[in-house]
């Protein structure tokens, strides 16, 4: 059976979480839904990243204990799994002991496979991203240097072992040649092969300044890196270190989903960890964009931070799953507008699709007493219709596959605007006077264009969607993509419509 492994970034807990946070694990729930619906075996991993520098120091800002303070944190990322619908397989955290010992371990073997040694670190490191940069990549301003999206950096000098990195430099650009579809979209593959090119130098991975870390192995004075503890989360999850565990066998390797700033870190560092410790690297890296509010950056000391809660509790969960990959090109930067919310909201969701499900399910009840037959003759229009649908369906099965969500959205609406057409030339009101019999063909062809669109809708807006295949009282295990065939449907008892997306007042 085909298996499909998501993961989302685990995330750090040094704040509450926002919109960024809930748009990757969205996008992820879509991917794992839709494979589900594919009749895939789906294992869908989740997280937080509780250790490094910069937790402590949030933890050192509350009043509470570090432990406490992640805990607490933690369960702020987990809360918001459930409220945004996400159906996830687990949920990590980095300080748990299955994950201390496989990051453990995974140390171990990169040791046993002379792939560390211990020396000196001297250089610049930025707390808010955990990471290390050279000079030339860092910007000077009143003396101080900061990266090019404004974090500050500070010059650290210490102890520490060293990943050998540059032993890696032509084995990752031999993979990524031969596997080009293994970094998404395209530009983000060309810009990590140009930065192999440029070098790679061996990367410091552990740390001696502060103690909220995973120990190294037999060195007590060293933590690990942040990032190598949190990448290990991917392996833990599914068994790892025990390689034969039958989810290792079964799901690894796996698609990660990132933004584009964590790039570096899944598709430079994390492949050479792995074929280091003889495990195969990724099978798809996705790195998305990134949001800003109303044309802003969005950041804490600007104070435009969007708390998913407050959007959702105002527009609705489906709304706003709809409306983030919708809007945007999955892989571009997008802008959170409420002038863009309300307009696809209403364009869309309440006229396209909505209104489509309401009119024809409310016709149905009316007219029909509510049960729509088998069509006993399909004519040229009708033909072309369902010979539309089906294209655009596997338009968009291939956008799934590959993350273009926003592509496979499109084909969904293709469809139902065309829908729309079809049954205001078909006029069915009209052939309630003239045609009974071909009023009733009309309406089971339209009826089964909303199961259809319902279907491929709902990975990406499950409540909604279930509404109306509810409607269409369409069997609970008839809800997946081997149902997309009208021949599946000898007729339509409709129950109870109701309206499904309310127009947003702007
Ligand atoms: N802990 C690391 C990931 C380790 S994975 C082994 C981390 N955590 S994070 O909490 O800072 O960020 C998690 C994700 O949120 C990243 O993919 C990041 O790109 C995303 N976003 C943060 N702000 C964002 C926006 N404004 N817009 C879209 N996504 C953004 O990095």
């Amino acid at each position: 059976m085909t298996t499909f492994y998501v993961t989302t970034p685990i995330y750090y807990v040094n704040d509450k979480p926002h919109i960024g946070h809930a748009y990757t694990t969205i996008a992820c729930d879509i991917l794992s839904r839709y494979h589900k619906l594919k009749g895939h075996d789906v294992y869908f991993l989740t997280g937080t990243d509780e250790h490094g520098q910069k937790v402590e120091k949030a933890a050192k800002e509350s009043s509470l204990d570090t432990k406490d303070f992640v805990n607490k944190m933690s369960e702020n990322f987990k809360n918001l799994i459930s409220f945004l619908g996400c159906d996830i397989d687990d949920f990590i955290r980095t300080t748990e002991i299955r994950h201390i010992e496989a990051a453990q371990h995974l140390w171990n073997k990169l040791n046993d496979n002379k792939q560390i040694y211990l020396s000196n670190y001297e250089g610049w490191y930025s707390v808010r991203d955990e990471a290390f940069y050279s000079e030339s990549e860092l910007i000077k301003k009143d003396n101080s240097f900061f990266t090019d999206s404004g974090s500050p950096v500070e010059w650290l000098k210490e102890e520490s072992y060293f990943f050998k990195l540059s032993l890696w430099e032509e084995k990752l650009l031999d993979f990524y040649e031969k596997y080009p579809e293994s970094i998404q979209p395209k530009t983000r593959y060309n810009e990590v092969i140009s930065f192999i090119k440029s070098g790679l130098k061996d990367l410091s991975i552990s740390r001696t300044t502060f103690k909220w870390g995973i120990p190294v192995p037999n060195n007590s004075n060293h933590v690990m890196y942040v990032w190598i503890d949190a990448l290990c989360n991917y392996l833990t999850s599914i068994g790892y270190p025990d390689v034969y565990d039958s989810k290792f066998v079964k799901y690894w390797p796996a698609t990660h989903i990132v933004g584009k700033d964590i790039l570096r870190f899944h598709a430079i560092y994390w492949p050479a960890f792995l074929m280091a410790a003889d495990i195969e690297p990724p099978k798809k890296i996705f790195a998305h964009g990134w949001w800003t509010n109303e044309g802003q950056k969005i950041s804490k000391s600007i104070g435009n931070v969007i708390d998913p809660y407050d959007i959702i509790n105002k527009y609705g969960l489906d709304q706003i799953r709809f409306f983030l990959f919708r809007e945007v090109p999955f892989g571009n930067d997008g802008d959170f507008s409420k002038n863009a919310i309300a307009n696809r909201i209403n364009a869309d969701l309440s006229n396209n699709y909505g209104n489509l499900v309401q009119r024809i399910c409310l016709f149905a009840v009316k007219n029909c007493n509510s049960l729509v037959d088998v069509s006993k003759k399909y004519t040229d229009s009708d033909n072309e219709l369902l010979k539309f649908c089906e294209f655009n369906f596997s338009n968009y099965s291939n956008y799934m596959e590959s993350q273009q969500i926003d592509k496979a959205l499109k084909s969904i609406f293709e469809i139902l605007s065309k829908t729309n057409s079809y049954v205001d030339e078909q006029a069915p009101w009209e052939l309630k006077k003239t045609n009974a019999n071909r009023m009733n063909d009309v309406l089971f062809i339209t009826l089964n264009i909303i199961k259809f669109t319902s279907l491929m809708l709902l990975p990406i807006i499950p409540k909604s969607a279930n509404k109306a295949l509810d409607i269409l009282n369409i069997n609970l295990n008839e809800r997946n993509f081997s149902f997309m065939n009208i021949k599946n449907q000898n007729k339509f008892q409709i129950l109870n419509p109701k309206p499904i997306f309310p127009r947003i007042d702007k």
